[in-house]
């Protein structure tokens, strides 16, 4: 009888975190003077009381440079094997916007692309960088969501202009054991194809290409009905958040932390009374950045960790939803680790 322990099962384990944030702020009060909108309808219905947008002239690539060199920072790292960033703005339509990020950061020739699922693809692309680990073909992926919605964003439109922001964020994922601190402790993910007009931009693809013979140029912003993606987001992410709990056997109340996608205040409320959480572990920063769609959760995870609302040893489950309609969830014991 042998009585050596089995070997934990590899799994990507989270080292580091960066986030960066353009400098300008903007104010509800300063959208309210060119828009029929006002600083008491997007606090009650949203939450957000600012967001910050990049100047003309900074692209996506920029951010993520910025969140990314301090994720590697905050991992005591210099290299990585790979990154995926997860954007719905790349620099370009073509080519993606990683292998840039990646050549920036003078990481080489190492493998780099893109994952577009929106506001969830943050953690698609986790997941992504959790099965190169897992399937022993990276030892360290550098993780990025990266937006600069407000190149998207129709100024005339009050319905998405006062809820989307820009900022990225970074996460550092390495191999280790499933048993450690930050081990990625599995995955739901998801998507329904069968309502693609609730989140949309409908031109610059090959459906409404610009070439088009009277081009809308309404067509070639981001839309949003938001009603119905209020009610998705709460039911996919309830279900996902569930589902993962489950295949991992973690209890509901056992949650210390849920950091969910940062659409609105009121859907991170109705979440943590549908998990039967206090509302108060549900992190919120939605107040301070608005919707960063992909940058979204690791902006939260940064400002919950700088002020302590994130400590060591918590139980912290991560959930997104968003355009496709995709969505994901997945949940770690979180390390200590210092942010940058
Ligand atoms: O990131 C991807 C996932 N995204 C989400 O999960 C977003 C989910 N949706 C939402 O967060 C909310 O639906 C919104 C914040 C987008 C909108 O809030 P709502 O309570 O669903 O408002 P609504 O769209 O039903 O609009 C209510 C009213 C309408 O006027 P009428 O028809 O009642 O006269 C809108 O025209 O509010 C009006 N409205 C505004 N009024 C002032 C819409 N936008 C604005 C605005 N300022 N910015």
């Amino acid at each position: 009888m042998s009585t050596e322990q089995p070997a934990p099962q590899r799994a990507a384990v989270l080292k580091g975190l960066g986030t960066w944030l353009p400098r300008r702020a903007v104010s509800n009060e300063e959208l309210s003077a060119r828009l029929d909108t006002s600083d008491e309808w997007i606090r009650s219905r949203t939450g957000i009381r600012q967001r910050f947008w990049a100047e003309p002239g900074t692209a996506t690539s920029d951010l993520a440079v910025e969140a990314g060199a301090r994720a590697l920072k905050s991992a005591g790292a210099t290299g990585a094997d790979a990154v995926v960033l997860a954007t719905t703005t790349p620099d370009h339509p073509c080519p993606a916007t990683a292998p840039a990020v990646a050549a920036r950061l003078g990481l080489g020739t190492v493998p780099a692309f893109d994952v577009s699922a929106v506001c969830a693809g943050f953690v698609y692309a986790t997941a992504t960088a959790a099965g190169l680990i897992t399937a022993g073909i990276a030892e360290r992926v550098l993780v990025i969501g990266a937006e600069t919605y407000s190149s998207i964003l129709n100024p005339e439109d009050r319905t998405t202009s006062v809820i989307f922001g820009d900022g990225a964020g970074a996460v550092v994922l390495e191999a280790g054991g499933a048993d450690e601190p930050g081990a990625l402790l599995g995955f739901d993910l998801g998507s329904d194809g069968s309502h693609p007009d609730l989140i949309t931009v409908p031109a610059g693809g090959s459906r409404q290409r610009l070439s088009d013979t009277e081009p809308d140029p309404a067509d070639a912003y981001f839309r949003m009905q938001g009603k119905p993606v209020f009610t998705h987001a709460v039911t996919r992410m309830g279900q996902s958040s569930t589902a993962l709990l489950e295949k991992i056997g973690w209890e509901k109340e056992s949650v210390d932390r849920f950091v969910g996608h940062q659409a609105n205040v009121r859907i991170l409320h109705s979440l943590a009374d549908l998990l039967g959480i206090d509302r108060e572990r549900a992190v919120v920063n939605l107040d301070r950045v608005g919707n960063t769609s992909a940058a979204s959760i690791p902006l939260a995870l940064g400002d919950a960790v700088a002020d302590g609302r994130i400590t060591a040893g918590d139980r912290v489950v991560l959930s997104a939803f968003g355009g496709g309609l995709a969505w994901g969830s997945t949940a770690l014991v979180w390390p200590d680790i210092t942010t940058a």
